[in-house]
C-alpha cells in the first residue's frame, strides 16, 4: 500500500513519439498515473532534462530497454508525492531528482529510490532536473571506467554538449587538465570559461595536431568521444603512452578502420558503454557515488549543469527543435507553469 501525500489525477500528460520523425513527431497525451511500487516513489515532475538520447529515440533509433514504457525522458526532479511498500529512503514532500528508463517528459513519474538522490538545498529544479543523466553517464565513463586523475590530460569531443560541459567541470573538480573539441568559436570560448584549458575549433584544426601541440607532444591520457567514425583512429594517434579511451556514442557512425598498432605500440586501453540499459543496482552505485563526491559541491553551487534553455512542457516541439539547432549545455522542460 502506498503512502500518498495528497490527491493526485489519475490521468498526466505525457510525451511519446508514436511516428519516427523530426520534433513535430511529439504528441502530448493523456496517460493514467503510475502507482509505485516496491522501492519505486512518485514524484510530481518539476522539471525534465532533455538529452540527445531522446532525439535518437524520437527519430526510431534508441528504443526504450524492455519494460520501460515509451514515455520519452531519462531524468526527472521533482516532488515526492507517494511511495511503494518497500521504500524507505525517502518521504513525502522530499525533493528528489533521478534516473528513469523512460517516463521523464510526464506531470508524475515513478522512480527507483535507489536512482534517486536528495536534490542539493538552495539549487533551483531546473539545474537539478539536468544533474542525471549527463552526471551519471560522464562520472561512470570518465572516472569509473576511464579512472581520470589529478594531473592528467583528458580529452573531451563535443565540450559544449550537455555531457562535455559536464565533463569539463568534474574534471577541473579533479584537478585534470582538460582540452575540448567543439565546432565553433562562441563554443569553445565557452568551454575555456568553465575551465577547459584548451579548446580546438574541429572545423578549422585538426584536433590530433592541435592537442599534440597544445601538450608539448604529450596527447591525451583519457579521451571522453561521442564522435566516433573515423575520430577512432585520429583519437588513437592523439593518445598518449598508455591512454585511455572511452567511446560513449557514435554520431559518426559506429564503423571504424583503425590502425592496430597504435593500441600495441602505446599500450591503449579501448573500452566503452551505455547507461540506459543498466540495472537498477549498477544506478545505484553511480548515485553513490555522485552523492559522496559531487553533492557538497552542488550544495556550494559549483559543478552544475550548463542550462541553455528551458521551455514550458507544453512547448516540448520546440525543446527538441532547439536540440536540433546548435546549443551549448541542457535543454530542459519545466512543469513549474503548468501547476
Ligand atoms: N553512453 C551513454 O550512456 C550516453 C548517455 C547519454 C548521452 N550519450 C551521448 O552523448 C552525446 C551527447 O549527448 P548530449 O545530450 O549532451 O547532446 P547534445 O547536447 O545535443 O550534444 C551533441 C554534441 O555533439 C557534438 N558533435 C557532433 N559531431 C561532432 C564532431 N564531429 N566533433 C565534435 N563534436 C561533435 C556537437 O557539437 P558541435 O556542434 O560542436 O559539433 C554537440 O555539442 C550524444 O551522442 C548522446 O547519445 C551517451
Amino acid at each position: 500500500m502506498a503512502i500518498t501525500k495528497n490527491t493526485r489525477s489519475k490521468t498526466m500528460k505525457v510525451v511519446i513519439a508514436p511516428e519516427p520523425g523530426g520534433p513535430e513527431a511529439l504528441q502530448i497525451v493523456e496517460m493514467e498515473t503510475p502507482t509505485p511500487s516496491g522501492r519505486e516513489v512518485l514524484v510530481e515532475v518539476k522539471a525534465a532534462g532533455v538529452n540527445r538520447p531522446d532525439v535518437m529515440q524520437r527519430m526510431g533509433g534508441y528504443p526504450p530497454p524492455p519494460g520501460a514504457s515509451d514515455v520519452l525522458g531519462l531524468e526527472i526532479a521533482g516532488e515526492v508525492i507517494a511511495v511503494g511498500s518497500e521504500a524507505s529512503r525517502f518521504a513525502v514532500g522530499d525533493r528528489v531528482f533521478g534516473l528513469v528508463a523512460s517516463g521523464g517528459y510526464a506531470e508524475y513519474a515513478v522512480i527507483d529510490e535507489r536512482n534517486a538522490l536528495l536534490a542539493p538545498a538552495g539549487v533551483d529544479w531546473t539545474a537539478v532536473g539536468g544533474i542525471p543523466e549527463t552526471y551519471f553517464t560522464v562520472w561512470t565513463n570518465m572516472i569509473q571506467r576511464g579512472q581520470l586523475t589529478k594531473g592528467e590530460w583528458v580529452l573531451i569531443h563535443g565540450g559544449s554538449s550537455g555531457i562535455g560541459t559536464t565533463a569539463i567541470q568534474i574534471a577541473k573538480a579533479r584537478g585534470a587538465r582538460v582540452a575540448i573539441t567543439a565546432g565553433s568559436a562562441e563554443k569553445c570560448q565557452k568551454c575555456l570559461d568553465l575551465g577547459a584549458d584548451v579548446a580546438i575549433n574541429y572545423k578549422e584544426e585538426d584536433f590530433v595536431e592541435a592537442l599534440t601541440k597544445a601538450t608539448d607532444g604529450h596527447g591525451f591520457d583519457l579521451c571522453l568521444d561521442m564522435v566516433g567514425g573515423e575520430y577512432v583512429n585520429r583519437n588513437l594517434a592523439a593518445a598518449a603512452p598508455g591512454g585511455r579511451l572511452v567511446q560513449i556514442a557514435l554520431q559518426a557512425g559506429p564503423e571504424a578502420t583503425i590502425n592496430v598498432w597504435q593500441i600495441m605500440a602505446k599500450k591503449l586501453w579501448f573500452t566503452g558503454s551505455t547507461l540506459r540499459a543498466r540495472s537498477v543496482e549498477e544506478k545505484a552505485e553511480i548515485a553513490n557515488e555522485l552523492e559522496q563526491e559531487l553533492m557538497p559541491l552542488w550544495e556550494n553551487g559549483q559543478c552544475l549543469p550548463v542550462i541553455d534553455s528551458v521551455y514550458p512542457f507544453e512547448e516540448v516541439v520546440d525543446a527538441h527543435r532547439r536540440m536540433d539547432a546548435p546549443h551549448i549545455g541542457k535543454v530542459i522542460l519545466s512543469f513549474e507553469g503548468d501547476r
